[in-house]
Order: structure tokens, then C-alpha cells, then sequence
């Protein structure tokens, strides 16, 4: 277990961990072999791109909010809130979706960052959350089932799990 301090929390997207965001996200697009143009923007005017992610966006056809996993000026990861769900989230992509960037990874973190992430999930009311993840995305799923996921089939090679939200927005 990682501590890290301050503690790492949930924040709307920041300048304040530009060189750490960039770090982590250049780490994730060299492992993972995403699209090197993914970053430009970010590389080339951080306040424009974080001006893009603050508040509450519409994206997948419902209204949804970034958050950002962040400790003092390291950067750890993103966590995406979608406000409801829509018939094709409600099959594949739910409520909440997730990434640690590759420099942090294996410490809890993302564990921890869900939990934190089910509390937002409270105060926007909700009180059942649907997750889904690639079948055989073991670390995702071991994520899920920590914070208290309940497994409810696969559709088109995604599981899917509820997490039940108490009133503080934990999972229970
Ligand atoms: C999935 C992901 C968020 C996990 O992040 P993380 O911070 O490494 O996760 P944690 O450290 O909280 O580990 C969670 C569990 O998975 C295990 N784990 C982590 N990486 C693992 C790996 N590569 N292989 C096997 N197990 C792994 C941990 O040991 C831990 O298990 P435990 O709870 O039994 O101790 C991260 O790997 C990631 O961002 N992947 C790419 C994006 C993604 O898959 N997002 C989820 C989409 S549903």
C-alpha cells in the first residue's frame, strides 16, 4: 500500500499536476499503444484542454463529470462519472468508468479511487451503480468486486455488477 501525502482524492481536472498528467498519460500511450495525437492538445495548450473537461459534459448521450485522481502534484488517474444510463450503458459502459496511469499501478490506488468515485455517486443520488469490464480485465474486476460489486451476466464479452450504495455513498 501506497502513502501517498496529502491522501489522494478526487478533483475536477487541474493545471496544478500538468507535468505529472503528462507523464502518467505519455506512460499509458506508450504501453498501451494508444494514439500518439491523443495528447497534442494537452502538450500544446494544458489550460484549453483542461477548460474541456471541467464540469458537467455531455458525452455517451447523458450529462457526465471528470475527475481526476490526484495527490498534491502527482497525477494518478481519471475517473468518469455518467450521470444515468442510457439502453447501450446499461449494457456495456454503466455508470462509472476508470484508468490508473501506468506509474501508479498495483498499489490500490484504483481500489481506493472507486470507492471515493461510489461517494460522488451518492451525492448525485444514485443508489445503485453498474460497472461493467472487459471479461478477463482481472485487476478491473478485482477493483469491482472490493468496492462491492454483485456480478450480473456478461453482454457482448463485458460483465456487469451493481454496487448498492448506502447513505453515505460507500459500498456495503
Ligand atoms: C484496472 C486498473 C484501473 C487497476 O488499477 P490499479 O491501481 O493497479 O489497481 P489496484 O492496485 O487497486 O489493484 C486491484 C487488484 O488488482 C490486482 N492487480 C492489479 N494489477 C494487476 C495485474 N496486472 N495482474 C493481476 N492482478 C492485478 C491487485 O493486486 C489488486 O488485487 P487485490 O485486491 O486482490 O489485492 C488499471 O490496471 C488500469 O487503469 N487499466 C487500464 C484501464 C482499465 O482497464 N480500466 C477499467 C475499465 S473497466
Amino acid at each position: 500500500m501506497d502513502e501517498l501525502v496529502p491522501p489522494p482524492r478526487l478533483v475536477a481536472p487541474t493545471t496544478s499536476v500538468r507535468a505529472s498528467f503528462l507523464a502518467g498519460e505519455q506512460a499509458d500511450q506508450l504501453a498501451d499503444g494508444l494514439d500518439a495525437g491523443r495528447l497534442e492538445e494537452a502538450h500544446r495548450d494544458f489550460g484549453a484542454f483542461i477548460a474541456q473537461r471541467r464540469g458537467v459534459r455531455r458525452r455517451w448521450g447523458v450529462p457526465c463529470t471528470t475527475f481526476w485522481y490526484v495527490s498534491g502534484e502527482n497525477y494518478l488517474g481519471t475517473l468518469i462519472l455518467r450521470h444515468r444510463l442510457t439502453p447501450e450503458l446499461t449494457e456495456v459502459g454503466g455508470h462509472v468508468g476508470y484508468h490508473v496511469v501506468t506509474p501508479w499501478r498495483r498499489r490500490g490506488h484504483a481500489t481506493r479511487m472507486l470507492a471515493a468515485g461510489l461517494v460522488e455517486c451518492r451525492r448525485l443520488g444514485l443508489r445503485r451503480v453498474l460497472l461493467t469490464c472487459a471479461a478477463g480485465n482481472e485487476p478491473s474486476r478485482r477493483v469491482i468486486i472490493a468496492n462491492g460489486g454483485v456480478h450480473d451476466g456478461r453482454i457482448r464479452g463485458e460483465d456487469r455488477y451493481w454496487i448498492t450504495l448506502d447513505e453515505a455513498g460507500r459500498d456495503r
